[in-house]
């Protein structure tokens, strides 16, 4: 009668092998199910396995200008193709976005010609640092058999992405690959969310259980804009430290999280011929500022369109808490009056000297 335990024994190590074994049919599942905006930027932390450059990063992921990808990495316009990226390094790589079924998935990009001695598992695992699994991969091309794969196939690799807002607000959802020995709460702090928000958006109900190497949705607070619904970018969203060009390359947009608030002007080095940007009211450029009395202006950029040519437009943005929140202003107000009621005065002794 002693067999009884050796049999469960028995079965609970051929569960947790089965367990082991079955490797995940995704590598994550961000939810994106935000009807208004079915595309947007998506953008993934990839991790190089190998010493590598931004060049070669950018034909992997077909990034669609090296400028999008130095942007994305807050790297000066200046930086050469064959600037390097160490042996595990994380690299921002952006591509276009599209949800759908509730799933975003990068649009039908990258794609990645199959070498001799590939195997699905190890393009997912060792090229795409594991965003991917073998299975999206076979699902994605209607692989029959991810066993079987030809040299020269032409995979797409479906990225996990999200235009989805969280919270009400804007957000960036960066695909990251958790590294070996962090916490869902170091995770959280390094990007500033919250980390009940991290672990509800990745369903995480017990942060003991993350893994190193598992695909977390992290989002990323995006600056606000003053890009119109109807421009051909409205949905162009900035995390902190990251910049684009915008507009046929017209122009440069950053966020900076000192103020979270989108800051754009014009691309240096395009001609004023390629580019038309007007200005604001009262002869202001497009990223300069006025102020007057309590309200501080800034020509903000508000979009484009290029149905019968580029046709950028902005608009004035007045903020007028200039005098509730700076002190400094005040006083120098303040200043202002004393120094003008002391012209006064000598004026007025002045006179008085005229008159004896
Ligand atoms: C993602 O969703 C698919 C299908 O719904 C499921 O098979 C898979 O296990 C999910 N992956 C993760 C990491 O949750
Ligand atoms: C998306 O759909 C899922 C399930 O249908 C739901 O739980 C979730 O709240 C939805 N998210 C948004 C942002 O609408
Ligand atoms: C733009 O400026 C960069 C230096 O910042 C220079 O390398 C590049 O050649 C310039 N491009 C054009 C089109 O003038
Ligand atoms: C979306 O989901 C439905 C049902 O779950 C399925 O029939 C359909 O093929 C899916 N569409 C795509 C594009 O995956
Ligand atoms: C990284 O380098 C190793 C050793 O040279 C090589 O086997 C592997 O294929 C390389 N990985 C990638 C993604 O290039
Ligand atoms: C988030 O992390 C902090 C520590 O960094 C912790 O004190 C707090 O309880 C955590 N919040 C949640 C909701 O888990
Ligand atoms: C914003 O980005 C800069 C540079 O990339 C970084 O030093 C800073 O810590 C970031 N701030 C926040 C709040 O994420
Ligand atoms: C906007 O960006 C420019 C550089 O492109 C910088 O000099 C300026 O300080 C920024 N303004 C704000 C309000 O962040
Ligand atoms: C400040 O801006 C408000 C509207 O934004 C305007 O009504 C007011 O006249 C402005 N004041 C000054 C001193 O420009
Ligand atoms: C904008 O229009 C010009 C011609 O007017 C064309 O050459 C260019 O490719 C267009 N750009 C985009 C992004 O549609
Ligand atoms: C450019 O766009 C603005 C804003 O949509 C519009 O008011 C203006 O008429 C357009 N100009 C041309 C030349 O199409
Ligand atoms: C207005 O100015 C305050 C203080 O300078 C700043 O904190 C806030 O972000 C600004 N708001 C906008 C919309 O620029």
């Amino acid at each position: 009668m002693s067999s009884g335990p050796r049999i469960v024994v028995a079965l609970v190590a051929v569960v947790v092998a089965a367990l082991a074994v079955a490797a995940p049919a995704s590598a994550a599942n961000f939810t994106c199910n935000h009807t208004a905006v079915a595309e947007c930027g998506g953008v993934i932390g990839y991790v190089a396995a190998n010493a590598t450059t931004y060049g070669a990063v950018r034909s992997l992921f077909q990034v669609s200008t090296l400028a999008a990808l130095l942007g994305a990495n807050d790297l000066p316009p200046s930086t050469p193709a064959a600037a390097p990226v160490a042996a595990g390094g994380v690299v921002r790589v952006p591509f276009p976005c599209a949800c759908s079924n509730g799933t975003g998935r990068s649009n039908r990009t990258p794609t990645y010609t199959s070498k001799n001695g590939d195997t699905l598992d190890a393009i997912a695992r060792n090229v795409f640092g594991g965003f991917v699994t073998y299975e999206e991969i076979a699902d994605a091309n209607q692989i029959p058999n991810p066993n079987v794969i030809s040299v020269g196939d032409k995979l797409w690799i479906p990225l996990p992405c999200s235009c989805d807002p969280v919270g009400g607000e804007a957000v960036v959802h960066l695909g990251y690959s958790v590294p070996h020995g962090s916490t869902v709460e170091g995770i959280a702090e390094e990007f500033g969310v919250d980390n009940a928000t991290l672990m509800e958006i990745n369903g995480i109900a017990d942060p003991s259980k993350l893994q190193a190497e598992q695909i977390l949705d992290v989002p990323l607070r995006a600056c606000s804009s003053s890009i119109r619904s109807n421009s051909l970018d409205s949905n162009l969203r900035l995390a902190n430290g990251s910049y684009v060009l915008t507009a046929n390359g017209c122009i440069f947009c950053s966020c900076s999280s000192s103020s979270y608030q989108l800051n754009c002007s014009i691309a240096q080095n395009k001609s004023s011929s390629e580019c038309d940007v007007p200005k604001c009211p009262g002869n202001l450029f497009l990223g300069s500022t006025s102020s007057s009395g309590c309200n501080v202006t800034t020509c903000a950029y508000n979009g484009y369109t290029n149905a019968t040519g580029l046709n950028i437009s902005v608009n004035p943005v007045t903020n007028q808490t200039k005098c509730s929140s700076n002190a400094g202003s005040l006083e120098r107000g303040l200043r202002g009056s004393i120094w003008r009621a002391f012209l006064t005065s000598i004026h007025i002794a002045l006179i008085g000297i005229c008159f004896v």
